[in-house]
């Protein structure tokens, strides 16, 4: 179940998610004492990023994980970690305690299948698993995720077979349709086992996407297929909801 959430504009889903993502990070510490947050790249959160140092005053006990990473070195452009490092890391107030960052260690070592390997690892070492959780899957409280303009989402691709993946949690991708083509991605299993997750998308060229992730699970949208057996929230401007039937 994918529920939609439509605001004025970029800077309004930015925000309007910064709350979401805060809120989730304000449960999991109250009920669990600790809080797992997955986040993603691209273009788009990066607003979001440096809105939430003002959502959230405690970073302790805040864990950030990737839903995906290109396979570059962490301090390239194109790197994720690079992307929330210089935002929200750059954001927190002065003083404050970071977060737990858990970067894609190795992703820019030239072997994709043995960082995916490793972070898989990290996940299982030091994400519980949910009490229901019949895999032993470990459960984050939130994964923010993207939309790309084909549907993809972290770095699963249209028909791509790591969507068929249904052991491993976090595999390589060789061949990316979006630049870099190297890519180490979170899977289906471990992001639909999110106590929530949420998706943030903005702009005109999204609109196609965005109706295509509503209009129900298919593998050539992949963001469409979050929302078997999870709580997803999709948060959408005007002009990416623009698709959407009424
Ligand atoms: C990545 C992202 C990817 C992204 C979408 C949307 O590492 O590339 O995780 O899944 O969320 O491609 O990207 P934009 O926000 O740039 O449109």
């Amino acid at each position: 179940m994918i529920e939609l959430t439509v605001v004025e504009d970029a800077e309004a889903a930015a925000r309007t998610c910064a709350r979401r993502i805060a809120a989730a990070i304000e449960t999991a510490r109250v009920e669990r004492g600790v809080a797992h947050v997955a986040l993603c790249g691209g273009e788009t959160p990066g607003r979001m990023y440096e809105l939430l140092p003002d959502h959230v005053d405690d970073w302790r006990d805040v864990h950030l994980w990737f839903g995906d990473e290109r396979c570059v070195p962490l301090d390239d452009p194109d790197s994720n970690h690079r992307l929330v490092t210089h935002t929200l890391l750059a954001q927190l107030h002065a003083g404050t305690v970071p977060p737990v960052v858990h970067p894609v260690a190795g992703a820019g070592d030239g072997d994709p299948p043995a960082a995916a390997a490793a972070y898989e690892a990290a996940l299982r070492a030091h994400v519980p698993a949910g009490a229901a959780a019949a895999a032993q899957l470990p459960v984050l409280d939130v994964a923010l995720q993207g939309i790309g303009p084909d549907g993809h989402t972290a770095s699963l691709f249209p028909d791509d077979p790591a969507l068929a993946e249904r052991e491993r949690l976090v595999v390589a991708v060789l061949h990316a349709r979006k630049p870099p083509p190297e890519r180490v991605t979170m899977t289906l299993p471990l992001l639909r086992a999110a106590r929530s997750l949420v998706l943030l998308v903005a702009g005109a060229g999204k609109a196609d996407a965005v109706a295509a992730t509503l209009a129900g699970p298919s593998p050539h949208v992949p963001a469409s297929l979050l929302g078997e057996g999870a709580r997803v929230e999709l948060i959408a401007d005007r002009a990416a909801a623009a698709a959407v039937a009424r």
